[in-house]
């Protein structure tokens, strides 16, 4: 049984493949029946024990148009508020024969622990867990990359080799982070992270990227620049950096935005706070790809389930007038 649950256990061959293929399902958004009979029979249930709205609804967007049947499960609501644990809401989900479970737990280690314990048979895509990965977000921020700063018609197989990302915000929260440094790393790009100290991790120095406290001086050095969310209700209240302060040393607005590439691109996973790490004009303007990004989403959670559950098909016939 294949999993995803890590973007660190992905080889480069892994990610571009999945990439090449998040291009074809991308291909079916521009369709007029925008359907693939793919996974018919096949049941995934979408279990989420943390909020979501961008990668819940992709995923169901993403199953629904591989034409699977959807279960979607939230913890507010069921029995888990009256103290059932994941291992027997796991097993309850599973005697309704699901093939897929797509999880976002506020536990760190919640999606492995699924896939390794025995307690199911189904693939699990890990869809957030706790502050250590996201890898179908990392995908999907490659997959927006790939697209805005290699070129859509650069062909398949293009990758991110030397391309300069920085990743500015809440480090030590951030699965976000943590999984586009593996994935970005894997790929070849060369990541700086732009943090203050209390919001970098122990061990950073470990991680396969730059650190920097100086925001303006890396601006101009950055082919992207992903602005990441402070994560309040992971952090204890006496450790809120000030709204005004935080927005003056590590904010985006026009003018930083000036300091960039005139080709660079801005990024953000969401959900934003305007006003804190991006001021409205950056996240309104034409080089912000926050809502591209969630398109994107869609694309790359249909590869990921199409590769993990499709079997051997073709993911995408395209007819001859659309191969031109
Ligand atoms: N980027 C992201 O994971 O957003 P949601 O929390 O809304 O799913």
């Amino acid at each position: 049984q294949r999993h995803l649950i890590s973007a660190a256990d992905l080889t480069r061959d892994d990610a571009v493949l999945i990439l090449d293929t998040a291009e074809e399902m991308a291909r079916v958004a521009d369709r007029p029946i925008k359907k693939l009979p793919t996974l018919r029979g096949r049941t995934v249930v979408n279990l989420f024990f943390e909020d979501s709205t961008r990668t819940r609804i992709s995923f169901e967007a993403a199953e629904k148009r591989l034409s699977a049947d959807v279960i979607n499960f939230t913890a507010k609501g069921s029995s888990v508020s009256k103290g059932e644990s994941l291992k027997d809401t796991a097993q309850t989900l599973e005697a309704m024969g699901v093939d897929a479970v797509v999880i976002r737990h506020g536990a760190s280690g919640a999606p492995y622990r699924l896939a390794t314990s025995g307690w199911i048979d189904a693939a699990v895509i890990n869809a957030g867990d706790g502050t250590h990965q996201h890898p179908t977000q990392a995908l999907l921020d490659a997959f927006t990359m790939r697209r805005r700063l290699v070129g859509r018609d650069a062909g398949l197989g293009q990758d991110l080799d030397g391309k300069r990302i920085t990743i500015v915000g809440d480090i030590l929260h951030g699965r976000v982070a943590r999984s586009n440094v593996d994935l970005l790393h894997t790929l070849g790009a060369q990541v700086t992270l732009v943090a203050p100290p209390t919001l970098l991790p122990v061990g950073v120095e470990t991680w396969p990227c730059e650190v920097s406290y100086d925001l303006d001086s890396t601006l101009p050095k950055s082919d992207a620049v992903m602005m990441l969310r402070v994560q309040r209700e992971r952090m204890n209240a006496a450790f809120f950096p000030t709204e005004r302060e935080y927005s003056r040393r590590y904010g985006l607005d026009g003018d930083r935005m000036a300091r960039m590439p005139e080709h660079a691109i801005v990024m953000h996973p969401g959900p934003m706070v305007r006003g804190m790490e991006i001021t409205a004009e950056v996240a309104d303007s034409d080089r912000c790809t926050a809502i591209e990004q969630v398109a994107n989403g869609v694309s790359i959670r249909m590869a990921v389930l199409y590769l993990l559950l499709g079997g051997n098909e073709p993911a995408v016939t395209h007819s001859r007038t659309e191969e031109k």
